[in-house]
Protein backbone atom coordinates (compact mmCIF):
# COMPACT_ATOMS: atom_id res chain seq x y z
CA UNK A 1 0.00 0.00 0.00
CA UNK A 2 0.86 3.55 -0.78
CA UNK A 3 2.59 5.94 2.02
CA UNK A 4 -0.32 8.44 1.20
CA UNK A 5 -3.03 5.45 1.02
CA UNK A 6 -1.21 4.47 4.80
CA UNK A 7 -1.96 7.58 6.39
CA UNK A 8 -5.25 7.95 5.06
CA UNK A 9 -6.44 4.68 6.41
CA UNK A 10 -5.33 5.76 9.60
CA UNK A 11 -6.27 9.58 9.46
CA UNK A 12 -9.65 7.94 8.52
CA UNK A 13 -10.07 5.65 11.65
CA UNK A 14 -9.03 8.31 13.75
CA UNK A 15 -12.27 10.20 12.52
CA UNK A 16 -14.72 7.83 12.67
CA UNK A 17 -13.24 7.26 16.28
CA UNK A 18 -13.56 10.87 16.92
CA UNK A 19 -16.99 11.80 14.86
CA UNK A 20 -18.44 8.50 16.09
CA UNK A 21 -18.01 7.95 18.97
CA UNK A 22 -15.06 4.86 19.09
CA UNK A 23 -12.68 6.52 21.39
CA UNK A 24 -11.26 10.14 22.23
CA UNK A 25 -8.31 11.61 23.88
CA UNK A 26 -8.75 11.49 28.16
CA UNK A 27 -9.43 15.21 29.30
CA UNK A 28 -9.88 16.84 25.96
CA UNK A 29 -11.57 19.77 27.30
CA UNK A 30 -8.38 20.65 29.67
CA UNK A 31 -5.40 22.23 28.42
CA UNK A 32 -3.27 20.75 30.44
CA UNK A 33 -4.40 16.93 29.65
CA UNK A 34 -2.02 14.39 29.36
CA UNK A 35 -0.73 12.59 26.17
CA UNK A 36 -1.14 8.91 26.29
CA UNK A 37 -4.64 8.47 27.93
CA UNK A 38 -7.84 7.75 25.94
CA UNK A 39 -11.47 7.46 26.99
CA UNK A 40 -13.76 4.42 25.15
CA UNK A 41 -17.00 6.07 23.72
CA UNK A 42 -19.98 3.97 23.53
CA UNK A 43 -19.02 2.34 20.71
CA UNK A 44 -15.89 1.66 21.06
CA UNK A 45 -16.97 0.29 24.92
CA UNK A 46 -19.43 -2.27 22.31
CA UNK A 47 -16.68 -3.09 20.50
CA UNK A 48 -13.93 -3.92 22.98
CA UNK A 49 -16.41 -5.67 24.93
CA UNK A 50 -17.05 -8.04 21.78
CA UNK A 51 -13.12 -8.47 21.74
CA UNK A 52 -12.92 -9.25 24.98
CA UNK A 53 -15.16 -12.21 25.01
CA UNK A 54 -13.94 -12.83 21.84
CA UNK A 55 -10.49 -13.56 23.77
CA UNK A 56 -12.68 -15.38 26.26
CA UNK A 57 -13.72 -17.89 24.13
CA UNK A 58 -11.40 -18.79 21.43
CA UNK A 59 -8.14 -19.30 24.08
CA UNK A 60 -9.76 -18.72 27.99
CA UNK A 61 -12.63 -21.38 27.29
CA UNK A 62 -11.16 -22.99 23.91
CA UNK A 63 -7.95 -24.24 26.25
CA UNK A 64 -9.93 -24.96 29.56
CA UNK A 65 -7.55 -21.37 31.55
CA UNK A 66 -8.54 -20.53 34.65
CA UNK A 67 -9.08 -16.06 34.68
CA UNK A 68 -8.63 -13.69 37.51
CA UNK A 69 -9.24 -10.17 37.71
CA UNK A 70 -6.28 -8.88 40.16
CA UNK A 71 -5.79 -5.61 41.70
CA UNK A 72 -4.00 -3.02 40.03
CA UNK A 73 -1.86 -1.00 42.43
CA UNK A 74 0.73 -3.82 43.60
CA UNK A 75 3.44 -3.23 46.03
CA UNK A 76 7.09 -2.70 46.08
CA UNK A 77 8.06 -6.02 46.61
CA UNK A 78 6.28 -7.40 43.70
CA UNK A 79 8.32 -5.46 41.77
CA UNK A 80 11.89 -5.69 43.45
CA UNK A 81 11.22 -9.77 42.80
CA UNK A 82 9.83 -9.17 39.41
CA UNK A 83 12.77 -7.28 38.21
CA UNK A 84 11.23 -4.16 37.07
CA UNK A 85 12.39 -1.73 39.55
CA UNK A 86 16.02 -2.32 38.26
CA UNK A 87 14.80 -3.14 34.75
CA UNK A 88 11.58 -1.71 33.32
CA UNK A 89 13.90 1.43 32.73
CA UNK A 90 14.06 3.65 28.78
CA UNK A 91 17.27 5.65 28.01
CA UNK A 92 16.59 9.21 28.07
CA UNK A 93 18.86 12.42 27.37
CA UNK A 94 17.94 15.77 28.08
CA UNK A 95 18.79 19.50 25.99
CA UNK A 96 21.28 21.15 28.04
CA UNK A 97 19.72 24.80 26.88
CA UNK A 98 15.79 23.99 26.27
CA UNK A 99 15.37 21.03 28.65
CA UNK A 100 13.83 18.47 26.25
CA UNK A 101 13.63 15.54 27.03
CA UNK A 102 14.57 13.02 24.38
CA UNK A 103 13.95 8.99 24.54
CA UNK A 104 17.56 8.33 23.55
CA UNK A 105 17.35 4.50 21.67
CA UNK A 106 14.40 6.38 19.71
CA UNK A 107 15.79 9.36 18.68
CA UNK A 108 19.41 7.70 17.64
CA UNK A 109 17.48 5.38 15.53
CA UNK A 110 15.39 8.48 14.07
CA UNK A 111 18.68 10.35 13.36
CA UNK A 112 21.18 7.40 12.22
CA UNK A 113 18.79 4.93 10.94
CA UNK A 114 21.15 2.80 12.99
CA UNK A 115 18.98 0.03 15.13
CA UNK A 116 19.85 0.45 19.14
CA UNK A 117 19.24 -3.08 20.94
CA UNK A 118 16.99 -3.08 24.21
CA UNK A 119 20.44 -3.42 26.07
CA UNK A 120 22.74 -1.19 24.88
CA UNK A 121 24.22 0.87 27.44
CA UNK A 122 24.38 4.55 28.18
CA UNK A 123 28.12 4.86 27.15
CA UNK A 124 27.60 3.44 24.05
CA UNK A 125 24.72 5.52 23.46
CA UNK A 126 26.82 8.77 24.48
CA UNK A 127 29.37 7.23 21.65
CA UNK A 128 26.89 7.51 19.24
CA UNK A 129 25.30 10.68 19.94
CA UNK A 130 28.79 12.15 19.91
CA UNK A 131 30.15 10.71 16.60
CA UNK A 132 26.74 11.46 14.65
CA UNK A 133 27.06 15.13 16.30
CA UNK A 134 22.85 14.40 17.40
CA UNK A 135 21.70 17.37 19.26
CA UNK A 136 18.56 18.44 20.52
CA UNK A 137 15.61 18.77 18.00
CA UNK A 138 13.68 21.87 19.21
CA UNK A 139 17.08 24.35 19.82
CA UNK A 140 20.24 22.41 18.62
CA UNK A 141 21.30 22.42 22.20
CA UNK A 142 23.65 19.80 23.62
CA UNK A 143 22.30 16.28 24.93
CA UNK A 144 23.61 16.14 28.63
CA UNK A 145 22.54 13.77 31.65
CA UNK A 146 22.31 10.39 29.89
CA UNK A 147 19.87 7.96 32.29
CA UNK A 148 17.39 5.36 32.65
CA UNK A 149 14.11 6.60 33.48
CA UNK A 150 11.94 3.58 35.32
CA UNK A 151 8.41 3.67 34.02
CA UNK A 152 6.44 2.59 36.51
CA UNK A 153 4.13 4.95 38.06
CA UNK A 154 5.09 4.89 41.76
CA UNK A 155 1.85 5.70 44.43
CA UNK A 156 1.90 6.86 48.20
CA UNK A 157 -0.70 4.44 49.96
CA UNK A 158 -2.35 5.83 53.17
CA UNK A 159 -1.48 8.26 55.21
CA UNK A 160 1.79 7.18 55.39
CA UNK A 161 2.41 7.15 51.63
CA UNK A 162 3.62 3.69 51.95
CA UNK A 163 5.68 2.69 48.30
CA UNK A 164 3.25 0.75 45.67
CA UNK A 165 3.13 1.00 41.78
CA UNK A 166 0.66 0.85 39.02
CA UNK A 167 1.38 -2.45 37.42
CA UNK A 168 3.50 -2.20 34.65
CA UNK A 169 1.81 -5.79 32.79
CA UNK A 170 -1.25 -7.31 33.93
CA UNK A 171 0.89 -10.77 34.96
CA UNK A 172 2.40 -10.27 38.05
CA UNK A 173 -0.97 -10.76 39.73
CA UNK A 174 -1.03 -14.42 38.15
CA UNK A 175 2.67 -15.11 39.35
CA UNK A 176 1.69 -14.13 42.88
CA UNK A 177 -1.51 -15.67 43.03
CA UNK A 178 -0.44 -18.84 41.82
CA UNK A 179 0.21 -21.03 44.82
CA UNK A 180 -3.48 -20.19 45.68
CA UNK A 181 -5.03 -20.70 42.81
CA UNK A 182 -2.72 -23.85 42.55
CA UNK A 183 -4.53 -25.33 45.67
CA UNK A 184 -7.91 -23.79 45.12
CA UNK A 185 -8.58 -25.15 41.67
CA UNK A 186 -6.48 -28.13 41.92
CA UNK A 187 -5.08 -28.27 38.71
CA UNK A 188 -2.25 -30.08 37.59
CA UNK A 189 0.67 -28.90 35.61
CA UNK A 190 0.42 -27.55 32.97
CA UNK A 191 -2.26 -25.38 32.80
CA UNK A 192 -2.71 -21.79 32.05
CA UNK A 193 -4.36 -18.55 33.85
CA UNK A 194 -5.60 -15.18 31.80
CA UNK A 195 -6.63 -12.33 33.12
CA UNK A 196 -7.59 -8.92 31.03
CA UNK A 197 -7.56 -5.41 32.98
CA UNK A 198 -5.53 -1.93 32.86
CA UNK A 199 -1.86 -1.62 32.93
CA UNK A 200 0.20 1.36 33.37
CA UNK A 201 3.24 2.65 31.67
CA UNK A 202 4.51 6.31 31.65
CA UNK A 203 5.73 6.56 28.43
CA UNK A 204 8.45 8.96 27.38
CA UNK A 205 6.36 9.36 24.04
CA UNK A 206 3.21 8.44 23.53
CA UNK A 207 1.86 8.44 20.20
CA UNK A 208 -0.19 7.07 17.52
CA UNK A 209 -3.75 7.19 19.68
CA UNK A 210 -4.62 3.73 20.90
CA UNK A 211 -0.84 1.97 19.86
CA UNK A 212 1.57 3.47 22.71
CA UNK A 213 -0.50 4.67 25.63
CA UNK A 214 0.15 5.14 29.17
CA UNK A 215 -2.69 3.17 30.49
CA UNK A 216 -4.22 0.46 28.12
CA UNK A 217 -5.82 -2.61 28.38
CA UNK A 218 -3.87 -6.32 28.12
CA UNK A 219 -5.34 -9.88 27.94
CA UNK A 220 -2.58 -11.89 29.47
CA UNK A 221 -2.17 -15.31 29.84
CA UNK A 222 0.06 -17.15 31.70
CA UNK A 223 0.79 -20.70 31.00
CA UNK A 224 2.85 -23.25 33.71
CA UNK A 225 4.56 -26.10 32.94
CA UNK A 226 7.01 -28.31 33.76
CA UNK A 227 10.38 -27.42 32.08
CA UNK A 228 11.54 -31.21 31.66
CA UNK A 229 7.92 -32.00 29.94
CA UNK A 230 7.27 -28.86 27.71
CA UNK A 231 7.37 -31.92 24.82
CA UNK A 232 5.11 -34.04 26.39
CA UNK A 233 1.67 -32.18 25.62
CA UNK A 234 -0.85 -34.24 23.60
CA UNK A 235 -3.15 -30.60 22.60
CA UNK A 236 -0.39 -30.24 20.43
CA UNK A 237 -0.94 -33.61 18.19
CA UNK A 238 -4.20 -32.54 16.46
CA UNK A 239 -1.79 -28.81 15.45
CA UNK A 240 1.43 -30.33 14.04
CA UNK A 241 0.14 -29.70 10.43
CA UNK A 242 -1.06 -26.22 10.90
CA UNK A 243 1.21 -23.90 8.79
CA UNK A 244 2.92 -21.30 11.46
CA UNK A 245 3.46 -17.61 9.66
CA UNK A 246 7.25 -17.66 11.19
CA UNK A 247 9.62 -14.46 10.92
CA UNK A 248 12.93 -16.60 11.85
CA UNK A 249 15.92 -14.58 13.51
CA UNK A 250 18.12 -13.20 10.74
CA UNK A 251 15.54 -14.11 7.60
CA UNK A 252 14.26 -10.98 5.90
CA UNK A 253 11.04 -12.54 4.40
CA UNK A 254 7.79 -14.61 6.98
CA UNK A 255 8.18 -18.64 6.15
CA UNK A 256 4.82 -20.47 6.20
CA UNK A 257 5.98 -24.10 8.10
CA UNK A 258 4.07 -27.09 9.90
CA UNK A 259 4.51 -26.64 13.61
CA UNK A 260 5.61 -30.37 12.93
CA UNK A 261 8.58 -28.62 11.01
CA UNK A 262 9.12 -25.97 13.16
CA UNK A 263 10.12 -28.62 16.17
CA UNK A 264 12.15 -30.65 14.05
CA UNK A 265 13.85 -27.93 12.51
CA UNK A 266 14.52 -26.28 15.89
CA UNK A 267 13.23 -23.66 15.35
CA UNK A 268 10.79 -23.94 18.15
CA UNK A 269 11.79 -24.94 21.18
CA UNK A 270 8.65 -27.59 22.45
CA UNK A 271 5.36 -28.70 21.60
CA UNK A 272 4.19 -26.33 24.35
CA UNK A 273 4.80 -23.54 22.83
CA UNK A 274 4.21 -24.43 19.15
CA UNK A 275 0.37 -25.16 20.30
CA UNK A 276 0.29 -21.73 22.03
CA UNK A 277 1.65 -19.90 18.68
CA UNK A 278 -0.74 -21.61 17.11
CA UNK A 279 -3.86 -21.20 19.00
CA UNK A 280 -2.91 -17.32 18.79
CA UNK A 281 -2.09 -17.02 15.29
CA UNK A 282 -5.69 -18.65 15.05
CA UNK A 283 -7.34 -16.15 16.97
CA UNK A 284 -6.40 -13.50 14.51
CA UNK A 285 -7.54 -15.47 11.60
CA UNK A 286 -10.80 -16.20 13.01
CA UNK A 287 -11.04 -12.56 14.02
CA UNK A 288 -10.63 -11.67 10.22
CA UNK A 289 -7.12 -10.95 9.44
CA UNK A 290 -5.92 -12.70 6.64
CA UNK A 291 -3.14 -14.89 7.26
CA UNK A 292 -0.73 -13.42 5.21
CA UNK A 293 -1.30 -9.94 7.42
CA UNK A 294 -0.02 -12.08 10.15
CA UNK A 295 3.55 -12.80 11.63
CA UNK A 296 5.51 -14.26 14.05
CA UNK A 297 9.09 -12.59 14.19
CA UNK A 298 11.09 -14.09 16.13
CA UNK A 299 13.19 -11.61 18.49
CA UNK A 300 16.92 -11.84 19.28
CA UNK A 301 18.83 -10.99 22.67
CA UNK A 302 18.94 -7.24 22.07
CA UNK A 303 15.32 -7.33 21.68
CA UNK A 304 13.58 -9.69 24.03
CA UNK A 305 12.79 -8.34 27.49
CA UNK A 306 14.23 -8.61 30.25
CA UNK A 307 12.46 -11.44 31.96
CA UNK A 308 12.30 -13.47 28.43
CA UNK A 309 14.77 -16.43 27.47
CA UNK A 310 12.75 -17.27 24.20
CA UNK A 311 10.06 -14.75 22.33
CA UNK A 312 8.14 -14.15 19.44
CA UNK A 313 6.08 -11.09 18.97
CA UNK A 314 2.87 -11.66 16.98
CA UNK A 315 2.74 -8.95 14.57
CA UNK A 316 -0.42 -7.63 11.96
CA UNK A 317 0.70 -5.55 9.28
CA UNK A 318 -1.21 -2.21 9.05
CA UNK A 319 -0.95 0.85 7.04
CA UNK A 320 1.28 1.95 9.62
CA UNK A 321 3.68 -1.03 9.22
CA UNK A 322 3.95 -4.31 11.31
CA UNK A 323 2.56 -3.58 14.65
CA UNK A 324 3.14 -6.03 17.69
CA UNK A 325 -0.05 -7.41 19.43
CA UNK A 326 1.00 -9.84 21.25
CA UNK A 327 4.26 -10.91 23.00
CA UNK A 328 4.81 -14.42 22.82
CA UNK A 329 7.62 -14.96 25.90
CA UNK A 330 9.27 -17.80 26.93
CA UNK A 331 9.51 -16.49 30.78
CA UNK A 332 11.33 -19.30 32.05
CA UNK A 333 11.53 -19.66 36.15
CA UNK A 334 12.08 -15.84 35.98
CA UNK A 335 8.83 -15.22 37.91
CA UNK A 336 8.04 -17.98 40.12
CA UNK A 337 12.00 -18.22 41.02
CA UNK A 338 11.63 -14.00 41.51
CA UNK A 339 8.54 -14.35 43.91
CA UNK A 340 9.86 -17.12 45.85
CA UNK A 341 13.33 -15.69 46.81
CA UNK A 342 11.90 -11.87 47.30
CA UNK A 343 8.25 -13.52 49.13
CA UNK A 344 9.93 -16.57 51.27
CA UNK A 345 6.88 -18.75 49.98
CA UNK A 346 7.46 -21.81 48.18
CA UNK A 347 6.08 -21.70 44.87
CA UNK A 348 7.54 -25.48 43.64
CA UNK A 349 4.48 -27.97 43.04
CA UNK A 350 4.09 -31.26 43.02
CA UNK A 351 3.80 -32.73 39.41
CA UNK A 352 3.71 -36.31 39.12
CA UNK A 353 5.43 -36.59 42.81
CA UNK A 354 8.54 -34.51 41.70
CA UNK A 355 8.72 -30.90 42.87
CA UNK A 356 9.35 -28.72 40.27
CA UNK A 357 9.30 -24.69 40.13
CA UNK A 358 6.88 -24.24 37.20
CA UNK A 359 8.09 -22.15 34.14
CA UNK A 360 6.03 -20.15 32.27
CA UNK A 361 5.06 -19.38 28.59
CA UNK A 362 2.81 -15.87 27.84
CA UNK A 363 0.52 -14.90 25.42
CA UNK A 364 0.86 -11.18 26.49
CA UNK A 365 -1.79 -8.93 24.03
CA UNK A 366 -2.69 -5.52 23.63
CA UNK A 367 -6.05 -5.04 23.90
CA UNK A 368 -6.63 -1.39 22.41
CA UNK A 369 -3.65 -2.56 19.46
CA UNK A 370 -5.74 -5.59 18.27
CA UNK A 371 -9.00 -3.36 18.39
CA UNK A 372 -7.14 -0.60 15.86
CA UNK A 373 -5.51 -3.82 13.35
CA UNK A 374 -9.26 -4.41 13.91
CA UNK A 375 -10.95 -1.64 12.66
CA UNK A 376 -8.47 -1.00 10.08
CA UNK A 377 -8.32 -4.40 8.93
CA UNK A 378 -12.38 -3.65 8.31
CA UNK A 379 -12.09 -0.05 6.98
CA UNK A 380 -12.86 -0.33 3.15
CA UNK A 381 -12.39 2.89 1.29
CA UNK A 382 -13.13 1.65 -2.05
CA UNK A 383 -16.49 2.85 -2.72
CA UNK A 384 -15.63 6.95 -1.85
CA UNK A 385 -17.46 5.95 1.25
CA UNK A 386 -16.32 4.52 4.08
CA UNK A 387 -17.62 1.50 5.21
CA UNK A 388 -16.37 -0.53 7.86
CA UNK A 389 -16.46 -4.21 7.01
CA UNK A 390 -16.11 -5.88 10.84
CA UNK A 391 -16.87 -9.14 11.32
CA UNK A 392 -20.72 -9.39 12.69
CA UNK A 393 -19.46 -10.49 16.15
CA UNK A 394 -17.58 -7.45 16.91
CA UNK A 395 -20.25 -5.33 15.48
CA UNK A 396 -20.82 -2.52 17.80
CA UNK A 397 -24.27 -1.98 16.95
CA UNK A 398 -25.94 -5.36 15.03
CA UNK A 399 -28.92 -4.03 13.78
CA UNK A 400 -30.73 -0.52 13.06
CA UNK A 401 -34.56 0.07 13.04
CA UNK A 402 -34.83 2.55 10.73
CA UNK A 403 -38.39 3.59 9.64
CA UNK A 404 -38.51 4.75 5.98
CA UNK A 405 -40.18 8.38 6.85
CA UNK A 406 -39.94 10.37 10.12
CA UNK A 407 -43.41 10.37 11.03
CA UNK A 408 -46.29 8.40 12.03
CA UNK A 409 -47.40 5.69 11.76
CA UNK A 410 -43.91 4.42 10.66
CA UNK A 411 -42.23 5.73 13.95
CA UNK A 412 -44.38 3.97 16.35
CA UNK A 413 -44.18 0.97 14.21
CA UNK A 414 -40.50 0.97 14.11
CA UNK A 415 -40.27 1.44 17.92
CA UNK A 416 -42.27 -1.58 18.18
CA UNK A 417 -39.74 -3.22 16.30
CA UNK A 418 -37.02 -1.64 18.39
CA UNK A 419 -38.59 -2.80 21.47
CA UNK A 420 -39.09 -6.51 20.40
CA UNK A 421 -35.35 -6.99 19.36
CA UNK A 422 -33.77 -4.75 22.00
CA UNK A 423 -32.90 -7.24 24.60
CA UNK A 424 -31.63 -10.08 22.17
CA UNK A 425 -29.81 -8.15 19.95
CA UNK A 426 -27.43 -4.50 19.90
CA UNK A 427 -30.34 -2.39 18.13
CA UNK A 428 -30.07 1.32 17.23
CA UNK A 429 -33.37 2.72 16.06
CA UNK A 430 -32.68 5.92 13.89
CA UNK A 431 -35.12 8.29 12.12
CA UNK A 432 -33.62 11.73 11.44
CA UNK A 433 -32.35 12.11 7.64
CA UNK A 434 -32.90 10.67 4.41
CA UNK A 435 -32.87 7.07 4.37
CA UNK A 436 -30.17 6.64 1.99
CA UNK A 437 -28.07 8.79 4.36
CA UNK A 438 -28.75 6.46 7.30
CA UNK A 439 -27.59 3.99 5.56
CA UNK A 440 -24.52 5.40 4.77
CA UNK A 441 -24.31 6.68 8.31
CA UNK A 442 -24.70 2.83 9.71
CA UNK A 443 -21.92 1.39 7.05
CA UNK A 444 -19.78 3.66 8.40
CA UNK A 445 -19.86 2.28 11.92
CA UNK A 446 -20.23 -1.46 10.39
CA UNK A 447 -23.42 -2.05 11.03
CA UNK A 448 -24.30 -5.61 9.38
CA UNK A 449 -28.03 -4.91 9.10
CA UNK A 450 -30.24 -2.19 8.56
CA UNK A 451 -34.23 -3.03 8.84
CA UNK A 452 -36.90 -0.33 6.89
CA UNK A 453 -40.15 0.01 7.78
CA UNK A 454 -42.14 0.88 4.86
CA UNK A 455 -45.19 1.42 3.41
CA UNK A 456 -45.80 -2.26 2.78
CA UNK A 457 -45.00 -3.02 6.69
CA UNK A 458 -47.91 -1.14 7.51
CA UNK A 459 -49.83 -3.46 5.54
CA UNK A 460 -48.74 -7.13 5.95
CA UNK A 461 -46.05 -6.88 8.60
CA UNK A 462 -43.00 -7.46 6.78
CA UNK A 463 -39.89 -5.28 6.76
CA UNK A 464 -36.93 -5.11 4.59
CA UNK A 465 -33.22 -6.09 5.84
CA UNK A 466 -30.80 -4.62 3.84
CA UNK A 467 -27.66 -6.50 4.07
CA UNK A 468 -24.19 -4.08 4.74
CA UNK A 469 -21.68 -6.29 3.04
CA UNK A 470 -23.91 -7.35 -0.12
CA UNK A 471 -26.28 -4.61 -0.09
CA UNK A 472 -28.47 -6.78 -0.96
CA UNK A 473 -32.40 -6.28 0.52
CA UNK A 474 -34.78 -9.18 1.60
CA UNK A 475 -38.63 -8.97 3.11
CA UNK A 476 -38.81 -10.77 6.04
CA UNK A 477 -42.52 -11.74 8.17
CA UNK A 478 -41.94 -10.39 11.58
CA UNK A 479 -42.65 -13.40 13.00
CA UNK A 480 -39.43 -14.60 11.54
CA UNK A 481 -37.56 -11.20 11.80
CA UNK A 482 -35.06 -12.38 14.93
CA UNK A 483 -34.38 -15.78 13.62
CA UNK A 484 -33.48 -14.16 10.32
CA UNK A 485 -31.08 -11.79 11.82
CA UNK A 486 -29.69 -14.39 14.26
CA UNK A 487 -28.59 -16.54 11.63
CA UNK A 488 -26.66 -14.07 9.38
CA UNK A 489 -25.14 -12.66 12.62
CA UNK A 490 -24.05 -16.14 13.14
N1 LIG B 1 3.69 -9.40 30.21
C1 LIG B 1 4.45 -9.01 29.12
C2 LIG B 1 4.23 -7.64 28.65
O1 LIG B 1 3.56 -6.90 29.32
O2 LIG B 1 4.71 -7.28 27.61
Amino acid sequence: MSEPEGSRKYGEIVRLALERGFFMPSCEIYGDAPAGFWDYGPLGVDLKRKFIEFWRRELVKRDGMLEIDGSQVLSKKVFQASGHLESFVDPIAKCEQCRAIYRLDKLIEEKTGIHVPERMNLEEMKRLIEEHDIKCGKCGGKLIDLSHFNMMFRLGVGVIGADAYLRPETCQNIFIDFLRIHKTMRRNLPFAIAQVGKSFRNEISPRQGLLRMREFYQAEIEVFFNPKKANEFPKADPMMDYELRLKPLGRDETIEITCKEALDSGLISSRLIAYYLSLIQQFYEKAGISREKIRLRQLGDDEKAFYAVEAWDLEVETSLGWIELVACNNRGGHDLGGHQRFSGHEMEVLDDGEKVLPHVFELSMGVDRSIYCILENALDLEGGKPVLRLPPHFAPIEVAVLPLLSKEPFTSKAREIYEMLKLDFDVEYDESGSIGRRYLRFDEVGVPICITIDHQTLEDDTVTLRFRDSSMQLRVDLGELAETIKNHLG
